[in-house]
């Protein structure tokens, strides 16, 4: 989500618009602006876009005030609508707020304000925590910011939030705790941001909160910036900002495919998070336990999916057979469409999508439903099409993925459906407790294992520098990483518009071997689990062809490392897991052989991100 607010002498309204739209990279399925006029608060607020709000706004024409908040959402807790969106205000209509996050105990802080005659208008836990501080406010009788701070203390979760108090229409608290918040100080005004893009054109001093601070942005005042929990005061440090608008709404990466690359740790973690149980030895994710029985009764599995997303698919197969022992078939969604697919109510189909727009994965959704099967979608994006058209399904919860080459899509997608396998594994009893276990502590260290595998960056970019120039490249791997050989290809002709083939190592002698001799780049991942000694066999062979072999493997690996011409080494993980860290050098490789070359990483020619045409 992104949040906007504004304090100080000019109109709030063009501001927290115009910064609402910068954010929309954030998230774009609810907007909602509040502006105190004087006298009232107003408040507007729609499902859709940012343009929708404006249209609502104009048409109620409420936008008239010098101080207000705005907010455009991701929506996690609740439906995309207009009563989730924010935002929101407390019982009394004293107290408005925006929130960028997730509140964890959400439920057990609303059941005790409902018990206090507290009531909820939306299923978000964005208006307990509004009421929780009114309570706390009413109840103790302090101010607003000791009111938040005390809220803030009984609250578990991750969370950027802004919020004003209509009899105090002179100051806006704010805090922060995982979600990031920026304080732009101008002239006895203020401006309150998920980044510095909608305030850079008004300051350029800039202050950003660190995880667990707080500060109440007065008019007439210093920023007072301090710890929540205990009473320490900070003293803020005002950043003169250097970035344009562009680079700050990259985060000041040079491109939004880099940033998502890099935002790997973080969005796997979201994605498991709250899911995820380990110290109950328990996956929770209600789009299947409510309907685990077709999962255990069906004869087998089904998965359609188009480019990234079907090879996530392929992953997904392999994690599936291993971790649920129940068959599963991939299917490319634009050719499941038009053949006659032998399906039935004992099938279930699981129909994976970044957008959840893709016109062929639609398509084979309806298919899959006229004939009866059961259809579990998992998207990224909130409220899309196939999120809607499908009977049940997750979400990857990896925010919003704007280069068009995808890349958080794809090891989220895998991590939800390793959840899915999981969940499977577990009922129909093909995993012991302690294997389930396993796989549940190991999961959880993939994001700081990811995190290593991205400090092979600088050593990944000299090995681009080296093999920008190749017309040609092949990817081999097997297993697991047969589809991660798949995704590198795709990836390298994505972006930087060289020839690749994704291939399964021991496919190589019936046919891509004839293309190697020594301009040849082969990347091969050669992991130690799964198949080491055969994938050395197959290095042997393009090696004695004169192949340029850049291998993945694993840390500490020696006998791979002899004969490849270069090695990127990942952390050692579970084989079903080794996909989630070989990709990541994958990525890297095309992007900065994408860059080299002079292409537009981020809008690669001919391509979109959203292929709503078959
Ligand atoms: C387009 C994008 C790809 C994506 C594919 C499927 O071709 O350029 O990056 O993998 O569509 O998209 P989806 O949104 O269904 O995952």
């Amino acid at each position: 989500c992104g949040i906007v607010g504004y304090i100080g002498h000019r109109d709030a309204y063009p501001i927290i618009i115009k910064g609402l739209e910068r954010l929309e990279y954030r998230g774009y399925d609810s907007a909602g602006v509040a502006l105190f006029d004087g006298t009232k608060i107003n408040l507007t607020k729609t499902k859709g876009k940012v343009i929708d709000l404006k249209d609502k706004s104009a048409k109620e024409n409420v936008i008239q005030g010098t101080l207000g908040i705005g907010h455009t959402r991701w929506a996690t807790h609740g439906v995309p609508n207009d009563i989730n969106a924010h935002p929101h205000y407390s019982n009394s209509g004293e107290l408005v707020i925006i929130h960028n996050g997730i509140i964890e105990n959400y439920a057990s802080i609303k059941e005790a304000l409902i018990k206090r005659g507290y009531s909820f208008k939306s299923d978000t836990d964005t208006e307990v925590l509004v009421n929780l501080i009114e309570d706390i406010k009413k109840k103790e009788n302090v101010k607003l910011g000791k009111a938040v701070q005390i809220a803030l203390n009984q609250v578990v979760g991750a969370y950027a939030i802004a919020v004003f108090d209509k009899s105090k229409p002179n100051e806006i608290v704010v805090a922060k705790l995982g979600s990031p918040l920026a304080i732009g100080v101008g002239d006895n005004e203020f401006f309150i941001a998920s980044d510095a893009s909608p305030f850079i054109e008004y300051t350029n001093n800039a202050i950003y909160l660190e995880d667990e601070e707080m500060a109440v942005v007065r008019i007439g005042r210093e920023v007072k910036v301090r710890k929540i929990k205990g009473d320490k005061i900070v003293t803020p440090y005002i950043q003169e900002l250097q970035l344009n608008l562009e680079q700050i709404e990259k985060g000041g990466y040079e491109h939004f495919m880099l940033k998502e690359i890099y935002e790997q740790p973080n969005a796997i973690k979201d994605t498991y998070r709250g899911r995820l149980q380990s110290r109950d030895n328990f996956v929770k994710m209600s789009g299947i336990e409510d309907n685990l029985r077709k999962f255990t009764n069906a004869n087998r599995i089904i998965i359609v999916a188009c480019g990234t997303s079907w090879h996530a698919g392929l992953v997904a197969e392999y994690i599936f057979e291993t971790i649920a022992t129940v068959p599963v078939e991939v299917e490319y969604a634009s050719e499941f469409r038009y053949r006659n697919p032998i399906i039935n109510s004992q099938d279930v189909v699981i129909a994976i999508s970044q957008s959840g727009e893709t016109a062929d994965t639609l398509a084979a959704i309806k298919l899959a439903k006229e004939k009866g099967a059961f259809v579990f979608g998992v998207c990224n994006v909130v409220g899309s099409s196939i999120a809607r058209e499908t009977h049940a399904g997750a979400y990857t919860h990896a925010g919003p993925e704007i280069g068009v080459a995808s890349t958080k899509a794809f090891t989220t997608q895998i991590t939800v459906l390793t959840l899915l396998a999981l969940k499977l594994g577990k009922a129909n009893g093909t995993l012991s407790n302690s294997e389930f276990n396993k796989y549940l502590l190991e999961l959880e260290s993939i994001p700081e294992k990811v995190e290593k595998t991205l400090l092979t960056d600088e050593h990944v970019k000299y090995i681009a520098s080296i093999f920008k120039d190749a017309a040609n490249f092949l990817y081999l791997g097997r297993g697991y990483n047969f589809p991660v050989a798949l995704e590198g290809a795709l990836k390298l002709k994505e972006i930087s518009y060289i020839h690749a083939e994704g291939y399964p190592a021991a496919e190589m002698k019936h046919g891509p071997i004839a293309l190697i001799d020594e301009q040849m780049p082969v990347v091969v991942i050669a992991t130690k689990k799964g198949h080491y000694e055969k994938i050395i066999s197959n290095i042997q062979e393009i090696k004695s062809r004169k192949g340029k072999i850049i291998a993945v493997v694993t840390q500490g690996d020696t006998q791979v490392k002899k004969l490849a011409d270069h090695t990127i080494e990942v952390p050692e993980t579970i084989e079903p897991l080794t996909p989630l860290l070989t990709t990541i050098p994958l990525q890297l490789l095309s992007y900065h052989i994408a860059v080299m070359r002079g292409c537009n990483v981020d809008q690669p020619r001919n391509l979109a991100k959203s292929v709503t045409v078959e």
